[in-house]
């Protein structure tokens, strides 16, 4: 047994910069310990592969934010590490030629390509100091042959006329992924902070962004930051509001939520709702789903101790 403290990820079922290969954390669960807001402790600890002995009740605890019950203790899949890999930093001229590449790559790699992020132009050019219509890429391989498909990705980059801006090979201290935390960092440096954390299936990523750009064209105090996990759908759609605007940033956040729904995606990806979004279940999840859940919370939590506030108002 390992002492690693994991409740929180669990509950808000964390995902990351690797979830096109790996999943999110609940992928890599197999059993939970909770106690319920009664005091019950309920092992749902388990080792097996298989097993349909009854359904898998642990599985409402990921994600749910603590309102249903305290996550003690956590039983783990776990996978060996692969023995090389290489981070590519590659300059690219659009979406859609980003969304070609990722579908060649993942065709051809499936679970070798273990990161496939986007960063649209604007924190480009601030991260880079370059020209402000380059996306950048940061693409990671990993597999456990030493050559690690270097020459044959060389090869084919090239062939797609890509720039390579940089390459790292099993760099513990890396340069790309130092640049990926300043790229988040400087949202608050220039003041990108309205923020929505959604996912789109693929195929819509084309369409939501041209009318977002549309959207923008016609509201210029909203400049957008955008950048996220393309490879597993995940757009950070983050934005700078001009302060001397009379607009109403409500304004921004209805475009955005229900322009996500319409393309089938989600209002919250992987950072959950906490607080500041526990309006999004009720207004954007349908009816029928929404009262369920809330009967189980009154079944599991009566009296509403654990969790205030989280999911839905209380
Ligand atoms: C990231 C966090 C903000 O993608 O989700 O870096
Ligand atoms: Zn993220």
């Amino acid at each position: 047994m390992i002492n690693v403290q994991l409740g929180g990820n669990i509950s808000t079922n964390v995902g990351g910069l690797q979830t096109l290969r790996y999943g999110n954390i609940e992928d890599h669960v197999n059993g939970l310990e909770v106690v319920l807001s009664d005091g019950t402790i309920l092992n749902f600890l388990n080792k097996l592969k298989k097993d349909n002995f009854g359904p898998k009740l642990w599985k409402l605890f990921c994600g749910s934010e603590g309102v249903f019950g305290i996550i003690t203790r956590a039983s783990l899949k776990l996978i060996p590490k692969k023995d090389y890999k290489s981070t590519y930093l590659i300059q690219i001229n659009s979406l859609n030629k980003s969304i070609r590449l990722l579908k060649y790559l993942r065709n051809k790699y499936f679970d070798n390509l273990t990161s496939f992020e986007i960063i649209f132009p604007i924190p480009s050019s601030l991260l880079f100091n370059e020209n402000k219509n380059n996306y950048n890429l940061i693409i990671e391989i990993q597999s456990n042959d030493n050559k690690n498909y270097k020459n044959e990705l060389k090869k084919y980059f090239s062939s797609m006329n890509l720039v390579i801006n940089k390459r790292e090979d099993n760099k513990a201290k890396s340069w790309i992924w130092k640049k990926r935390e300043i790229l988040v960092y400087n949202q608050i440096k220039y003041n990108f902070t309205e923020k929505f954390d959604i996912s789109l299936p693929l195929d819509k990523w084309s369409t939501f962004i041209n009318k977002i750009n549309t959207f923008t064209k016609n509201n210029k105090e909203f400049t957008p930051y955008f950048f996220g996990h393309l490879g597993d759908g995940n757009l950070h759609c983050n934005f700078k509001v001009n302060p001397f605007t009379k607009k109403n940033c409500s304004n921004l956040s209805k475009f955005i939520y229900e322009l996500t729904i319409k393309n089938q995606g989600s209002v919250a990806a992987e950072h959950g709702l906490g607080l500041k979004k526990n309006n999004l279940l009720k207004k954007y999840k349908p009816n029928k789903n929404y009262i369920f859940l809330k009967k189980l919370k009154k079944h599991l939590d009566p009296d509403f101790k654990l969790g205030k506030n989280k999911l839905f108002k209380a």
